[in-house]
């Protein structure tokens, strides 16, 4: 197989606007890609495939048999490339486990690495399943949200039977705060889940709610109605606090923020720790994050 000497690939990272969790039972979900995520660059080497990520003090290997190793060994093998020599190396902009889709973002930039080294021509849906297998092993269920946000580097609304749209408009402004506590998607959405299971009619109402708070959310992006956007994403973090997926520091975010200006507030990706996504006129964004960071939180930025 012909070889490039290095190729670079990318990934996006990723917040949710509205919709996460419901979205693996089914709804639709608003989501963008952030303007910053991972960029990977393979380069020949005589040994197993490996992924390393300073950043993360993280290194994978296809011989080896912890999560991230079972991850790339996915991902390889659902491109084909097993057997392959070749080193890849990541410069993530994204802090792991914040609900910002490294993960996710980690697999796109190895997989387009890869792919371009090994001067094979995927289609999207090759690359998506390369993806997504290895967000399978992070956790099981995935909804394939994040898989299409990092390949697909937009605003797009995602369901899983109707798969991505990518949507005109430009991405609204906001802010990405993060609660000081690491998020882990594999848990919530278990919790999620068990709380459906727990009370299956008032959880799939809201999960019902959640689906026509999206809808709203897409027509009102459409048409860059800010306000109408930012009262569907704190009604949806009503209901994500419901499901048990929010925490105290999260919760408090979306207070201080409100407090200061911002028009809508809510957990973003896997919640349980992570980030909060805020949405804030650009008059605004230096009270609400200077009130943020008095309160000891940080705010995300590449
Ligand atoms: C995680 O970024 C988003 C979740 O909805 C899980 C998924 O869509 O697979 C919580």
């Amino acid at each position: 197989m012909p070889e490039n000497r290095q190729a670079v690939g990318k990934g996006s990272g990723k917040v949710i606007l509205l919709g996460e969790h419901a979205v693996v039972h089914g709804t639709p979900a608003l989501a963008m890609a952030l303007p910053f995520g991972i960029a990977a660059t393979a380069r020949s080497f005589d040994g197993p495939i490996s992924a390393r990520v300073p950043a993360w003090d993280l290194e994978a290997r296809v011989d080896r048999g912890d999560a991230a190793d079972q991850a790339l060994r996915a991902l390889v093998m659902s491109l084909g490339l097993e057997g392959k020599g070749v080193a890849v190396e990541a410069d993530s902009k994204l802090p792991a486990r914040a609900g910002l889709g490294a993960s996710a973002a980690l697999a796109a930039a190895t997989a387009r690495a890869l792919t371009t080294f090994f001067q094979v021509k995927p289609d999207r849906d090759t690359l998506f399943e390369a993806v997504q297998a290895s967000e399978k092993i992070f956790h099981g269920n995935p909804s394939g949200l994040d898989a299409s946000v990092a390949l697909e580097g937009s605003v797009v609304r995602y369901s899983r039977r109707g798969g991505v749209t990518r949507l005109s408009a430009p991405p609204p402004p906001i802010i990405v705060v993060h609660s000081g506590e690491p998020g882990d998607t594999g848990v919530t959405v278990a919790k999620f889940a068990a709380r459906l299971e727990q009370q299956p009619a008032e959880g799939q109402r809201r999960i019902d709610q959640i689906s026509n708070l999206v809808e709203e959310g897409v027509d009102a992006i459409k048409v860059w109605d800010l306000p109408t956007i930012g009262a569907v994403m704190n009604e949806n973090q009503e209901h994500l606090r419901w499901f048990g997926v929010s925490t105290k520091p999260l919760d408090r975010i979306c207070e201080i923020a409100l407090a200061s200006g911002a028009l809508g507030a809510k957990l973003t990706g896997g919640g349980g720790g992570g980030c909060a996504v805020l949405l804030v006129t650009p008059e605004f964004q230096d009270i609400v994050s200077s009130r943020l960071e008095k309160a000891g939180f940080s705010v995300v930025r590449p």
